[in-house]
């Protein structure tokens, strides 16, 4: 395989180092270009532009072993390739839009690319539909578009691009898009050919779904809370059933992230802009803007007034396994308790610096954090499970622990005296109440 043409990514943000370091890991040689020319020294150098569990020994590897080479001139990424994989940014404006210009310069900047043979351009890119189709025109004098979306968490990203559920193609014809399935071959994963705007929809309605179960976990567990439910035993008795499934069914402080929120409100604005139905759509962004303040009022009401109070926060990144803050509905808290008035202690285990408000600062152990009136999870990082509550009992004034991920035991906490809340877990009261169901 190492005699076939190089693959070009343009890109190398958290999707466009994962088709990278995947693609190298399949046995393909791979270009990574980037607009910035400071990102791509320090990639040549083997320093990855994000944390992400093994990315750094993968990145390292495949530079040493030849198979990957990064570029500051596009021309020299991209002339011998015949697939160009796109992965920029589409961020959301301020009525809630995709903002595809990146991609269009792309396109542009493509087009002054002198290719030794018709290339396909794959863009991978979350974007509205019919942005594919406008984007082929532009380049119909020169190569194939294809639209090929991609399911990668971040913190997993390389491993989801080598274990995919399925590989969608969005194209004109199945004949434009073979040279891209056949990188994937050796997966064995279904293969869905569909239309460019269809492939545009599977995305984001995939993770609409996504984001609706969660919001749907939260209003699950508002409800446990308001008629002496338990959310853990009453979301996996749902999970259960197949036709459901456990996955993405973890109540907490809301969605956060780079995506969900920009895609719902994406979909959102295609809706309202062809004038069909968005009910759901808004409903589900609208659960997912009150559960923060769910949580900051739970605070509240345990503790009596959040002015004055000095808050622990365990937790900044928006989900465990990244240092990402985008987006975080973490970082969203702890502004809202600087606005009522209250001073927070913050640590997060991956993110050491953030645009935090003037009353909090960031601190580097969890336990260092929890010297406060009261302490707040707010991101799922396992480590906080495993930190002994005695040892934070005893400089908790307050002696309140709101869990917003409810990756605590309540019975431990509440066995260190201290008094425990969770999501849709109720007022925790260890001695009568059993801790999950048990299954036999
Ligand atoms: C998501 C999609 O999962 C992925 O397929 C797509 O390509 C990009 O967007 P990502 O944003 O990296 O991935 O994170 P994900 O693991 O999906 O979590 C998103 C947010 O939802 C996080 O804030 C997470 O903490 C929260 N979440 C997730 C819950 O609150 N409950 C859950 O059950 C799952």
């Amino acid at each position: 395989m190492s005699s076939s043409r190089a693959v070009c990514i343009v890109g190398t943000g958290y999707v466009g180092m994962a088709c990278m370091i995947g693609l190298a890991e399949l046995g393909w040689r791979v270009h990574g270009y980037d607009i910035s020319a400071e990102r791509v020294e320090r990639l040549k150098l083997g320093i990855p532009p994000y944390r992400e569990p093994g990315i750094l020994e993968a990145l390292r590897e495949h530079l040493d072993a030849g198979k990957m080479h990064f570029f500051e001139d596009l021309d020299a990424a991209a002339r011998d390739a015949q697939i160009v994989i796109v992965a920029v940014g589409t961020p959301s404006r301020e009525d809630g839009s995709a903002d595809i210009s990146a991609l269009q310069s792309v396109i542009h900047e493509l087009a002054k690319v002198k290719f030794a043979s018709w290339p396909t351009i794959v863009i991978r890119s979350t974007v509205p539909p019919g942005t594919t189709d406008a984007l082929a025109h532009l380049a119909r004098d020169w190569g194939d578009v294809v639209y090929a979306p991609e399911f990668l968490r971040e913190g997993t990203a390389v491993r989801d691009f080598l274990d995919p559920d399925r590989v969608v193609v969005g194209c004109e014809t199945p004949a434009s898009a073979v040279g891209y399935v056949r990188l994937f071959e050796r997966l064995q994963r279904p293969v869905l050919f569909t239309s460019r705007s269809s492939a545009e929809l599977i995305k984001c309605c995939s993770n609409a779904f996504l984001a609706l179960k969660i919001s749907f976990a939260n209003e699950v567990a508002n409800l446990c809370d308001a008629c002496d439910g338990m959310a853990d035993d009453v979301l996996r008795g749902i999970g259960y059933d197949q036709r459901i499934g456990s996955q993405f069914l973890r109540p907490g402080i809301g969605f956060g992230g780079p995506c969900f929120e920009k895609d719902v409100k994406s979909m959102e604005f295609v809706a309202r802009e062809r004038g069909v139905g968005r009910e759901l759509l808004s409903a589900m962004l609208r659960v997912n803007d009150a559960q923060p303040k769910k949580i900051i009022d739970l605070l509240e009401n345990e503790i009596g007034a959040l002015a004055e109070a000095k808050i622990g926060v365990w937790g900044l990144a928006f989900k465990a396994g990244t240092d990402d803050i985008r987006n975080s509905l973490a970082l969203i808290i702890v502004e809202e308790l600087s606005r009522r008035g209250a001073s927070t202690v913050v640590f997060d285990p991956a993110v050491h610096v953030a645009p935090l408000p003037r009353d909090s600062r960031l601190v580097t152990s969890a336990l260092e954090a929890a010297k406060a009136d009261a302490l707040l999870v707010l991101t799922e990082w396992p480590e906080f499970a495993r930190i002994d509550p005695n040892l934070y009992a005893a400089t908790l004034n307050l002696g309140v622990v709101i869990d917003g991920r409810n990756i605590l035991d309540p019975d431990r906490v509440a066995s260190a005296g201290l008094n425990y809340r969770g999501v849709g877990r109720g007022v925790w009261a260890p001695v009568d109440r059993p801790r999950v169901a048990s299954v036999v």
